[in-house]
């Protein structure tokens, strides 16, 4: 059990090891096309519409999910957009509405498998959601703001105000 135990630990030394080079890709401003052009510089920024109000209680689950296209209909039912680009969307969440298909938003961050991360005991613990991912609400298109890497969850995790703990198991299983 114990050389079992042991040579875990290697392999995952070694990966680790391996893994550094794999891990210096830009993931910072990572900011893919998105099937309909939503902005948060218009909806969080311009008409002040809370984070929550679309990414409902990112502090109670393990994900801070997307909104649906009912959300997005609470308003667009009546709300037929400003530009001929922004009406042509708003014709495709009624549409999306109609059929019951989602809209297929890309994943804008997406951490490995390997790792254990929840919004929760963060939003618990105080920490705003710019201090991560920055000031959204001037974002026309979010783009990542960080590394979003280990050293950056752990820089943090290491300040000492934040008290919050380092070691492997916190963020793997
Ligand atoms: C505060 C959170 C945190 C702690 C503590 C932490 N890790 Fe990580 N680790 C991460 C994140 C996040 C990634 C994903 C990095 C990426 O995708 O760029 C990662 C990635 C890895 C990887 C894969 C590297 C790769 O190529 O993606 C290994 C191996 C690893 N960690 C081992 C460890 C070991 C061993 C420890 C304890 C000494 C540890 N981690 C502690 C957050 C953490
Ligand atoms: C009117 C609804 C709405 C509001 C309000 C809103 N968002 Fe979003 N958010 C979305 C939609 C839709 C997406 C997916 C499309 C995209 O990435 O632009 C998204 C995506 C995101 C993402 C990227 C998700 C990923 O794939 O990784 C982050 C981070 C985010 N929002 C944070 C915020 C923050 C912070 C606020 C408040 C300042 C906010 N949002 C306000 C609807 C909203
Ligand atoms: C709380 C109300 C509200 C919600 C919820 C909302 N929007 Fe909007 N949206 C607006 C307002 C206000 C405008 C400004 C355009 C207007 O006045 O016609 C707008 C404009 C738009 C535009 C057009 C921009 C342009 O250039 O004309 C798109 C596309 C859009 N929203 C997509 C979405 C999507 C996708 C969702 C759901 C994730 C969503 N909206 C949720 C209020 C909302
Ligand atoms: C401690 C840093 C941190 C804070 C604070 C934070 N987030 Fe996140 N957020 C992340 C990370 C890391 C991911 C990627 C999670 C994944 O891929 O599993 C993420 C992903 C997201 C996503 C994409 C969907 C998902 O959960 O995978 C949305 C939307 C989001 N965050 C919104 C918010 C909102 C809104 C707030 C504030 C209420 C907030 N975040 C606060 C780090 C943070
Ligand atoms: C801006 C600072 C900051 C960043 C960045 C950050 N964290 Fe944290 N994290 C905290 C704080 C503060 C706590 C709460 C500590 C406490 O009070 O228990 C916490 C708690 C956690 C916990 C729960 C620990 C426990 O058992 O109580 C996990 C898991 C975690 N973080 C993973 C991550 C991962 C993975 C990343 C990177 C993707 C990350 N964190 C990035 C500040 C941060």
């Amino acid at each position: 059990m114990k050389t079992r135990s042991l040579s875990i630990f290697g392999l995952i030394v070694l990966a680790l090891l391996i893994g550094l080079s794999a891990c210096t890709d830009p993931r910072e401003g990572y900011a893919p096309e998105q099937p309909i052009a939503f902005s948060h510089e218009l909806h969080a920024g311009v008409n002040e519409i809370p984070c929550k109000y679309c990414h409902v209680s990112p502090g109670e689950g393990r994900h801070s999910s997307v909104p649906s296209v009912n959300t997005c209909m609470n308003c667009h039912s009546q709300v037929p957009g400003n530009t001929p680009e922004g009406k042509e969307d708003i014709k495709k969440i009624k549409k999306a509405w109609e059929t019951g298909e989602p809209i297929e938003w890309v994943k804008v961050h997406d951490m490995p498998d390997l790792v254990v991360f929840s919004h929760q005991p963060h939003i618990m613990a105080g920490l705003d959601c710019a201090e991560c991912h920055g000031q959204v609400n001037t974002m026309d298109v979010v783009s990542t703001q960080n590394e979003f890497n280990m050293g950056w969850c752990v820089d943090c995790h290491r300040q000492p105000e934040n008290n919050a703990p380092i070691d492997c198991t916190t963020c793997h299983y």
